[in-house]
C-alpha cells in the first residue's frame, strides 16, 4: 500500500522569480489557495496518509499554512465569523518537515526522505505541475498501476517536440493502453529524445531508490539528479510509465498559471478540482 509522499519544495523558484525572493512558488495563490494546497489534496484523496514536504530556509511560511492559528480562530468566533472557520481547516494527514541545507538538486532532496520512508513503496508529488484530474487522482492512476505491477511507475504526458528539453524523457515499450515499460529515461534531453513522453512530476518509488539516489554522481547542472537514480534502477528492475489522464498546468509558466486560475475561478470556470 501507498501510504506516504514527499513533496519536495526547497527551489528557489528562479522561473518565477522576483516575487519567489519572498513568496514561496508552492505558495502561488489559485482562487484564494496555496497552489501546495492543490497537490496536498490529490495526495490525500489518493489515498496518501503521512507526506514528508523538503523544505529550505525560506520556506517558513509552508509550515504555518499547514498550522493551527489559535489567535485567528479565537478572532473569528469573538467577531461572530465562525462561518469563516471551515476555510481554515486542517487537512486530514499528518505532515513533516526537512529542510535541504544546500541546493544539491531534487535528488538530494529525495534523498532526505529516506527514515520517514522506511521499506514501503512512495509517492513523490512535484508541486510545479497542477493536474486536475478527469475522473481519477493523477497520483491514483499511478498507484493503482504500481499495485498491478510491483515497479517504480513515472506518469508521463505528450509533448511537443521542442518542449521535451525542459523534462526527464522516458524510452518506452507499450504494455497495453497508455501503460509502459521504461526501457531508459534521459534527463532534459537536448537533442534525440528517445520518445515524446515527458515525466510530469509524480512519481511511485520502491524504497530500493534510495540505494541507487546514495551511490550517485552529480549529473547535469552539477545536480543529484532523480531521473539518473530512475536511470539506473531500470537496469535492475522493470519500471513502468503510465500517460496520465488529466489536464497539466505549469503554474511556473504565466501563461499556464493564468489558464488555470481561468479555468478553476474565471468568469466561466466552474471546475473546483
Ligand atoms: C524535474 C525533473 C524532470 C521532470 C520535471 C517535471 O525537473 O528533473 O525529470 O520532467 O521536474 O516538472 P525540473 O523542472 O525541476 O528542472
Amino acid at each position: 500500500m501507498v501510504r506516504k509522499a514527499i513533496i519536495p519544495a526547497a527551489g528557489y523558484g528562479t522561473r518565477t522569480l522576483p516575487i519567489t525572493k519572498v513568496l514561496p512558488k508552492e505558495m502561488l495563490p489559485i482562487c484564494g489557495r496555496p497552489a501546495l494546497d492543490f497537490i496536498v489534496e490529490e495526495a490525500i484523496k489518493s489515498g496518501i496518509e503521512q507526506i514528508l514536504i523538503v523544505v529550505s530556509r525560506s520556506k517558513n511560511m509552508i509550515l504555518d499554512y499547514y498550522d493551527r492559528s489559535v489567535e485567528l480562530e479565537t478572532y473569528l468566533e469573538e467577531k461572530d465569523k465562525t462561518h469563516l472557520l471551515k476555510e481554515i481547516t486542517l487537512p486530514d494527514v499528518h505532515f513533516q518537515y526537512v529542510r535541504q541545507s544546500y541546493a544539491r538538486g531534487l535528488g538530494d532532496a529525495i534523498l532526505l526522505g529516506k527514515h520517514f520512508v522506511g521499506n514501503e513503496p512512495f509517492a513523490v508529488l512535484l508541486p510545479d505541475e497542477i493536474i486536475l484530474p478527469h475522473e481519477k487522482q493523477p497520483l491514483k492512476q499511478l498507484i493503482d498501476m504500481y499495485n498491478e505491477y510491483q515497479g517504480n511507475t513515472v506518469g508521463v504526458k505528450q509533448l511537443e517536440l521542442d518542449q521535451l528539453k525542459n523534462y526527464g524523457v522516458i524510452k518506452p515499450e507499450l504494455l497495453k493502453s497508455k501503460e509502459y515499460i521504461m526501457k531508459d529515461i534521459v534527463e532534459k534531453p537536448q537533442e534525440s529524445p528517445p520518445s515524446d513522453l515527458a515525466v510530469i512530476g509524480r512519481y511511485i518509488f520502491d524504497p530500493a531508490i534510495f540505494n541507487y539516489l546514495e551511490n550517485l554522481k552529480p549529473g547535469l547542472g552539477g545536480e543529484i539528479q532523480l531521473t539518473d537514480a530512475i536511470k539506473e534502477m531500470a537496469k535492475d528492475y522493470t519500471s513502468y510509465g503510465l500517460e496520465i489522464e488529466g489536464m497539466c498546468f505549469d503554474i511556473a509558466k504565466t501563461s499556464e498559471y493564468v489558464e488555470l486560475i481561468n479555468y478553476i475561478c474565471g468568469p466561466r470556470g466552474k471546475h473546483q478540482p
